[in-house]
Parts: structure tokens; sequence; C-alpha cells
């Protein structure tokens, strides 16, 4: 699938399915879904910009490559996306974050803002775009859509679980965004949830049911 990244390391799936079982505490999905999201951080920005520095080591001088955090916005969607927002700043400190406040209208599934609040500059950041189920797809290209506005440099996607639903509706919708998953399940619910997917992220990582 074009631009569509599954990361099937053995540890993102271990950790995946320890947070399937419905049987997780809140606790531990909790620590779960922040574990993983540092682990698929490796792979989400793989090919970050770096620049070269001098180092001296305690024996002599040499140079080194860093990155430059500032640069990288973390975009959550609200309030799942929190979960996966806290591993990312884990393993990138110095990035800035954003917020989209959206919620699925029972009836319709349709996506409706509530909150938005970005850094500024964003036409020199790249943007990584969490929310933990892409599913209907709604919230994520509704937060797409409203991100296009501020003109990023560029935007990723990431997500623990999608479908292929979620995928079609996405690849539609923004085929420029890549999609980073953990896994591509069967398919959606009438209610719009992944099956056999991991029950209500938000719920789950908030212990809300
Ligand atoms: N949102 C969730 O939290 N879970 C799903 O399965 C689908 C959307």
């Amino acid at each position: 699938m074009p631009d569509v990244h599954l990361i099937d390391h053995p540890l993102v799936q271990h950790k995946l399915t320890l947070m399937r079982r419905k049987d997780a505490s809140t606790n531990s999905f909790r620590r779960l879904v922040g574990e993983i999201s540092m682990l698929m951080a490796y792979e989400v920005l793989r090919d970050m910009p770096t620049q070269e520095i001098d180092v001296e080591t305690p024996l002599e001088h040499t140079t080194g490559h860093v990155i430059d955090g500032k640069k990288l916005v973390f975009v959550s969607i609200l309030r799942a996306g929190t979960g996966i927002l806290d591993g990312m700043l884990e393993v990138v400190p110095g990035a800035r974050v954003g917020h989209v406040g959206l919620y699925r209208d029972p009836k319709t599934l349709v996506a409706v803002e509530y909150y938005f609040k970005m850094p500024g500059d964003l036409d020199e950041r790249d943007v990584v775009v969490v929310d933990p189920m892409l599913a209907t797809g709604h919230s994520a290209i509704a937060a797409v859509d409203r991100l296009k506005e501020c003109r990023p440099k560029s935007i990723k996607f990431v997500c623990l679980l999608t479908c292929p639903e979620g995928i079609a509706a996405m690849r539609a919708a923004h085929p420029d965004v890549p999609i980073y998953t953990a896994a591509i399940d069967r398919c959606l619910d009438e209610h719009g949830y992944i099956l056999p997917g991991l029950g209500d992220a938000g719920d789950r990582i908030f212990g809300t049911k």
C-alpha cells in the first residue's frame, strides 16, 4: 500500500498484543501506549533531518549528528492522542506540541472541532499527527484538513491500529500524508469500532469506562 508503514518490529507487536487484552488494567494499558509510542518513534522519525556538530569526548575532538527537536511538532488529536504524545515526547523532549480537539458525533460519526492550538511558524516545522485509532478516518481527515491551512513543511500520521476503511478514507482525502501504524485490522463494526481492535482507546487510557 502506498505510503502506509506497518511497523512490525517484534517489540511493537508484543506490546500491541498486550494492549488488546480486555483485562489489561488502565495502568498497564497507559504504560503500554507510552512504550509502544517510544518504539514507533524510531521508525516514524527515521528520516528526520540532523545537523553535524563538534563534540569533545573525554579523549579527543570529533563530530556527531543531532536532531533539532524544535523543528518537530507532535499534534495530538484529543483526547486519546495524549497517550501517544507522552511516549513520543519521552524520546524527543524538545518537540513542540499542538492540539486538535475533535469529537465524534455518535449518530453521524462525523468529526466536530472544538479546539485547535498550534505553535507558530508551522511552515518551518515538520508535523507528526498522533491518534491511536484510524477507524472511519473522520477525525484524522478533519485534523489534517485544518492543519494544512497552517501550511506545515510536512505532515505524517501515526496510529497504533487501523483497518482497510480508515486507510482508504485517509488515502482518498490526503494521499500526500504517510500513515504509520502497528497493525491493520480486519474491518470496522457498525459503530465505527475497529475489529478485532482494542476497544475505546481514550476510555482505556484514562480509565473512563
Ligand atoms: N476509536 C477507538 O477508540 N476505538 C476504535 O475501535 C475506533 C475508534
